[in-house]
């Protein structure tokens, strides 16, 4: 099969369209003909050596998402047939044409969307859920606040937020990609190309998105109001911040962390469960209460190194997709 590989680490020149043996299924797995995979800032982090494969994955193909069609079925596989459309993540190795995974953590993909839709679903909107509902507890009524909301996880946070009753609150340091943000349901929008956020809030929020991390931790706190909860993703402007733990105390707050890509098994099948049950359906709904995929970019695999650099230059809003 053919696969991007990682010949060294550093930079885009390290990515390689290679030749390999195609991974075998197990059991209870299934092999899927990939079609469509995600592109994320966690390739660029591993493509520069900073955030290898956890165990069990391939660790020099990149890929956490994909969309395909199954094509093998290992021993005692039985809950797909062949040729049925699945979408999924993985710690790694998707981007190739074909990966191997559980039976159980894949899921079908909902009705009438491509695979180039599809691909762009798994990481943006299983993590957006899961730090919505899962982490940040987020009720309907309440107000969040998602930072970089027209990032992969931003577009997907703001239609699933919406989806739930919340009221949804947006930085991006781009006004097209807010005002983009706003077609998709974005109820206010804050243009952070000056910086700050907190004080320009029509009102505190309950619960945070923060991909942003430390140099924004302070003003995160002031923006929650009393018993709000952060919820932490991503580090994009860095992971350290010296700051008054007060207002924790005061306001009662949560800050909590999650991650997908270093859940097991057994933590990743609940969740897929969860996510086919509850918003697979939504994926369907007519578009005035149902939730999309945003792609803004597709790219040939062939075409990896411009790939990187467009998500490098902050180019997309929604996700950008590579597909065979
Ligand atoms: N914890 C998890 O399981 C998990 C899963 C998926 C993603 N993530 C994290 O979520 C974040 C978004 O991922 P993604 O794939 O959705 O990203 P993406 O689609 O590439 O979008 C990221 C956006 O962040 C903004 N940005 C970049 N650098 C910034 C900076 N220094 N300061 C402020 N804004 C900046 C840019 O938007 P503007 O042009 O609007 O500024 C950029 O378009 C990443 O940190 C990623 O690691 C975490």
């Amino acid at each position: 099969m053919q696969a991007i590989i990682h010949d060294g680490y550093g930079d885009i020149g390290v990515l390689k369209l290679r030749d390999l043996p195609a991974p075998e299924p197990g059991v209870e797995q299934v092999r899927i003909r990939v079609r469509a995979a995600g592109l994320n800032r966690a390739d660029i982090l591993q493509r520069r050596g900073k955030y290898p494969a956890p165990p069990g994955w391939p660790a020099d193909i990149p890929g956490l998402e994909y969309a395909g069609e199954v094509e093998t079925l290992g021993t005692g596989a039985r809950r797909w047939r062949l040729g049925d459309r699945v979408m999924g993540l993985v710690g790694g190795g998707a981007q190739a044409e074909y990966v191997v995974v559980h039976q159980d953590e894949t899921l079908a993909i909902p009705t009438g969307l491509s695979f180039t839709q599809a691909a762009a679903i798994p990481e943006a909107f299983l993590t957006a859920w899961d730090a919505l509902v899962t982490r940040g507890k987020l009720q309907s009524g309440d107000r969040v606040l998602i930072h970089a909301v027209g990032s992969g996880v931003g577009t997907a946070a703001v239609q699933l937020a919406r989806r739930l009753g919340a009221m949804t609150i947006g930085t991006s340091r781009n006004q097209a990609k807010l005002d983009q943000a706003k077609a998709i349901g974005l109820d206010e929008a804050i243009d952070t190309s000056a910086g700050g956020f907190a004080a320009r809030l029509s009102a505190p929020v309950n619960v945070i998105l923060d991909v942003l991390g430390g140099p924004v931790l302070a003003e995160n706190l002031e923006a929650l109001a009393p018993r709000g909860r952060l919820v932490m993703l991503g580090f994009l402007q860095g992971p350290k911040a010296e700051l008054s733990m007060e207002p924790m105390l005061r306001k009662r707050l949560e800050i909590v962390g999650s991650v997908m890509r270093t859940r097991l098994l057994a933590e990743r099948i609940p969740l897929v469960g969860e996510f086919a049950a509850r918003v697979a359906p939504w994926f369907s709904d007519p578009p005035s209460r149902g939730i999309r995929p945003v792609v803004g970019a597709t790219f040939p695999f062939g075409s990896i190194g411009e790939a990187h650099a467009a998500m490098e230059e902050d180019r997309n809003f929604g996700k950008i997709v590579l597909v065979w």
